[in-house]
């Protein structure tokens, strides 16, 4: 799709920090106008004034939520023809393991397993779909008939998940799941799907793992051995934003690492 300056108009989710910020910022640069949505109010502001975009106050766990920040953003810059999907809430733990209180076995109960389903599979749904109705309803075609393109986040996990992250492994899988079954439902209407699947990037929560663990992640990169830049994630999205080819792509950025299991 051609970047039609100041006037095609993407909304990043999750952009008030890491991927997303660096995402909203190379399309902001590239003449996008950019709705930044996040929970992090005085962040999401930051990040907006620096880019001349529009914050929006969006919970993408909840349904009401997102709806009213779509059309906020839309009552803003118009329809959408760029989704950008970061923002996710999860929870670790193994199936089956040891209680550190009682020292007995315990299994990950259901209720926390359901709060990575519904932090990341059923919210990447919500707004992939939402965009898409939007995309399909109001955005007139370009060339080759393409309405808009949506990219989701995956992670490596969702092939190589390790100890510990059975919910968000098996969800960011479901994440690529939905990646073809949409193309191929929007095949008609122009819209592409693509998801990202980031190795170890240089993001706040990676920073905030202890020093030595930091230190073997960094290490563990087969080339190159460094973690992965926020503005390379965001690169690759400008990319599977002006190259109509992609469609229906579940694609690895990770410096060829494998994780271990442990
Ligand atoms: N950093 C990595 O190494 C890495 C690796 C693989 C996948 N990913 C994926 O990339 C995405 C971004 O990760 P990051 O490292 O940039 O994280 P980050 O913590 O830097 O940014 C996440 C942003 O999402 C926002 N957010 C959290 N819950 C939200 C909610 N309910 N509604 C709206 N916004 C919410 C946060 O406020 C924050 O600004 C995530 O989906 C993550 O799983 C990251």
């Amino acid at each position: 799709m051609q970047i039609e300056q100041g006037v095609t108009h993407a909304i990043v989710t999750g952009a008030a920090s890491g991927l997303g910020r660096a995402t909203a910022r190379a399309l902001a640069a590239n003449g996008v106008l950019v709705s930044v949505f996040d929970i992090n109010e005085a962040e999401g502001k930051r990040v907006a004034d620096d880019i001349g975009g529009m914050f929006h106050r969006v919970d993408i766990t909840s349904e009401e939520s997102a709806l009213q920040g779509f059309s906020d953003a839309r009552a803003a810059f118009g329809q959408e023809r760029i989704l950008v999907h970061c923002a996710m809430t999860t929870k670790g733990g193994k199936t089956v393991g040891r209680d550190r209180a009682t020292g007995g076995w315990t299994r990950m109960s259901s209720e926390d397993y359901a709060f990575s389903a519904m932090g990341i599979l059923v919210a990447s749904y919500r707004m992939a779909s939402i965009s898409a109705l939007g995309m399909v309803e109001h955005a007139e075609p370009l060339e080759d008939g393409e309405r808009g393109v949506i990219t989701l986040t995956a992670s490596i996990a969702a092939e190589d998940a390790q100890v510990g992250q059975v919910a968000y492994g098996s969800c960011k899988a479901g994440v690529n799941g939905l990646i073809l079954p949409m193309a191929r439902d929007l095949m008609d209407q122009g819209v592409r799907f693509n998801s990202i699947m980031p190795g170890i990037m240089s993001t706040p929560p990676v920073h905030a793992l202890p020093e030595k663990v930091f230190q073997v992640l960094n290490d563990s990169v087969p080339f190159p051995k460094r973690l992965g830049k926020p503005e390379e994630y965001a690169s690759l999205v400008l990319e599977l934003v002006r190259n109509s080819y992609f469609n229906g792509q579940n694609i690895r950025l990770d410096g060829a690492i494998r994780m271990p299991p442990r």
